[in-house]
């Protein structure tokens, strides 16, 4: 579905001050994507394919494929499944202690990918100057000020900040407080994108307000008509509320472990249980330190895929941000993003 007009060459339902307002704010992040709106659909592993991607680069938003555990062969083809479905940017999500990291920008720059995000931790030296070499813009993950100033000085092209209200692997700090750190600083040197517990267009339009360039949602899109999760999935998704999207515990001091949000179930005791195995060949030199927390990230993607292919939702690990309760029905992803953009632009406009 194309979404076409939906701030650019507004219809006349859209034709307000709010809309124009909108696209202003959006401009340093329209220009920097290349897409109509300034949302990116936030990578999710197993979730964000070939189908949601191009849904959200169709819809006038930005797309970004989850590599997550894939091998470089798999994201080959998800990569060229994905220009199948559309025309219009998308960017690949790389996590940087996957083992092949080299090989998988090596695939993105084969496929002339045009934004590639790394998550999950700071990315290494070498790797930001192989995207930068390759022609590709980086995006990287700030949780602090110190952080996101340490990414521009390593030349990072833009930075995503997400609060612990998100789906998935969080840190300890919540998206307001972020924003308010980050952004008077930076926003004027970098593009700043927002992530965590936005499920609503107001919110996205005062995060704009403040000085970020666009947004970053994943929870929102989980749903949609065209994300291929489970229908298990989705329904926990529709029946959940704010409080049921909660982290996971650690267990041992001695084993720093990324807490997760997901929405709680019985896959929280198995964590448990995993921790302490993880624990307990660390303690016994079996294993080191890197080594174990690579087998705590193979653990949550094995239960997210669980969740989200196999739709078992009760021993899989169901991610969601706390946005989950403002998730109310399944429908395409034209629709929400018109949702959101209808919503922010009415809020701008109400501003007078
Ligand atoms: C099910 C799920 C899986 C996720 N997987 C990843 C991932 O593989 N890599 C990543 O950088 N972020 C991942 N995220 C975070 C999203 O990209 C996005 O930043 C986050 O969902 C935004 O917050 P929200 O959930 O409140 O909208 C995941 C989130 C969810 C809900």
């Amino acid at each position: 579905m194309s979404g076409e007009g939906l701030i650019a060459e507004p219809r006349a339902v859209h034709q307000s001050v709010g809309h124009a307002r909108l696209k202003e704010l959006m401009h340093r992040g329209t220009e920097f994507l290349g897409c109509e709106v300034a949302i990116m659909g936030g990578a999710m592993s197993w979730i964000s394919e070939r189908h949601l991607v191009s849904a959200i680069s169709n819809a006038g938003g930005f797309g970004v494929i989850a590599c997550g555990a894939m091998t470089p062969e798999l994201l080959d083809t998800e990569i060229a499944e994905t220009k199948v479905r559309t025309q219009r940017p998308f960017g690949v999500n790389l996590i940087t202690m996957h083992p092949q990291l080299s090989d998988l920008v090596d695939v993105c720059t084969r496929h002339g990918v045009g934004h590639v995000v790394l998550a999950g931790g700071l990315p290494p030296g070498w790797a930001i100057e192989k995207i930068k070499a390759s022609g590709a813009k980086l995006m990287a993950f700030a949780p602090a000020l110190a952080l996101a100033k340490k990414l521009m000085r390593s030349s990072a092209d833009a930075i995503v900040i997400e609060g612990m209200e998100a789906g998935g692997h969080i840190g300890p700090v919540s998206t307001t407080v972020l924003a308010q750190e980050i952004l008077p600083h930076v926003s004027h040197d970098i593009p700043v994108f927002i992530a965590g517990g936005i499920g609503r267009g107001e919110a996205v339009a005062a995060y704009l307000e403040m000085g970020a360039v666009g947004v970053q949602l994943g929870t929102r899109f989980v749903c949609s008509t065209e994300c291929i999760a489970h229908a298990n999935f989705k329904k926990a998704f529709l029946r959940a509320s704010a409080r049921d999207a909660i982290p996971s515990v650690q267990i041992d001091p001695r084993l720093p472990v990324i807490p997760v949000r997901a929405l709680k179930n019985r896959e929280m005791e198995k964590f448990s249980a995993k921790q302490r195995e993880v624990a307990d060949l660390l303690d016994s030199g079996q294993i080191e330190m890197a080594e174990a927390q690579l087998q705590i990230e193979h653990y949550w993607a094995g239960a997210l895929r669980r969740a989200v292919i196999e739709g078992d939702v009760e021993t899989g690990s169901v991610m969601a941000g706390q946005s989950v309760g403002m998730v109310t029905r399944e429908e395409p992803v034209a629709e929400i993003i018109r949702e959101l953009v209808d919503e922010a632009a009415a809020a701008l406009e109400s501003r007078g």
